[in-house]
C-alpha cells in the first residue's frame, strides 16, 4: 500500500453555461462558426413569392428559413434548427418538416412539433414580401 493517501479531489464546478432560451438565441457560437447552424439574424432575401404556393411551402436550406402560405396568402416563417438538438432541419415532405438527427418532424404551417423527440415548437421568424420577394428574419 502506498503511504501517501490520495489527496482530496478536485471538484469542477461547471458554471451557467448561459445557455439560449427560446427566440432567437440559436446562434450561439459567433462569426466564423461555420459548423453551427443559425436562423437569419437579420432580414434575408429569400427570392420570389411566387415560389411558396397558397397551402405549401418552401424550405430555405441556406439560411435554415421555412415559409408558408396559407389559403389566404397570408406568409409565416419559421427558423428550421430542431429544437431537439439543434440539427439543421433538410427535408420538407408536403408541409412537414424532417429533421435528419433523429426524425422529429415539425408542421411548417405552425412550427409545431407533429413527431418527437423535439418538443418545443419551431422559432417563429417576421416575414413579408417586397416587389415580389420574400423577406424573412429579425427586423424584416
Ligand atoms: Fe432534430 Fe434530434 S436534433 S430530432
Amino acid at each position: 500500500m502506498p503511504g501517501r493517501p490520495p489527496t482530496s479531489r478536485r471538484t469542477i464546478l461547471r458554471g451557467a453555461a448561459l445557455t439560449p432560451v427560446a427566440g432567437f438565441g440559436i446562434a450561439a457560437c459567433g462569426p466564423g462558426g461555420a459548423s453551427t447552424p443559425a436562423t437569419p439574424t437579420a432580414p434575408v432575401d429569400l427570392g420570389a413569392e411566387s415560389e411558396v404556393p397558397e397551402g405549401g411551402a418552401k424550405l430555405y436550406r441556406d439560411h435554415n428559413v421555412v415559409v408558408s402560405r396559407d389559403t389566404n396568402g397570408a406568409l409565416k416563417a419559421y427558423g428550421t434548427i430542431c429544437t431537439h438538438a439543434g440539427c439543421a432541419i433538410n427535408k420538407l415532405r408536403g408541409t412537414t418538416l424532417v429533421c435528419p438527427c433523429h426524425g422529429s418532424e415539425f408542421d411548417a404551417t405552425t412550427g409545431k412539433v407533429v413527431r418527437s423527440p423535439a418538443t418545443e415548437p419551431l422559432a417563429e421568424l417576421p416575414v413579408r414580401a417586397e416587389g415580389g420577394k420574400i423577406v424573412a428574419g429579425p427586423g424584416a
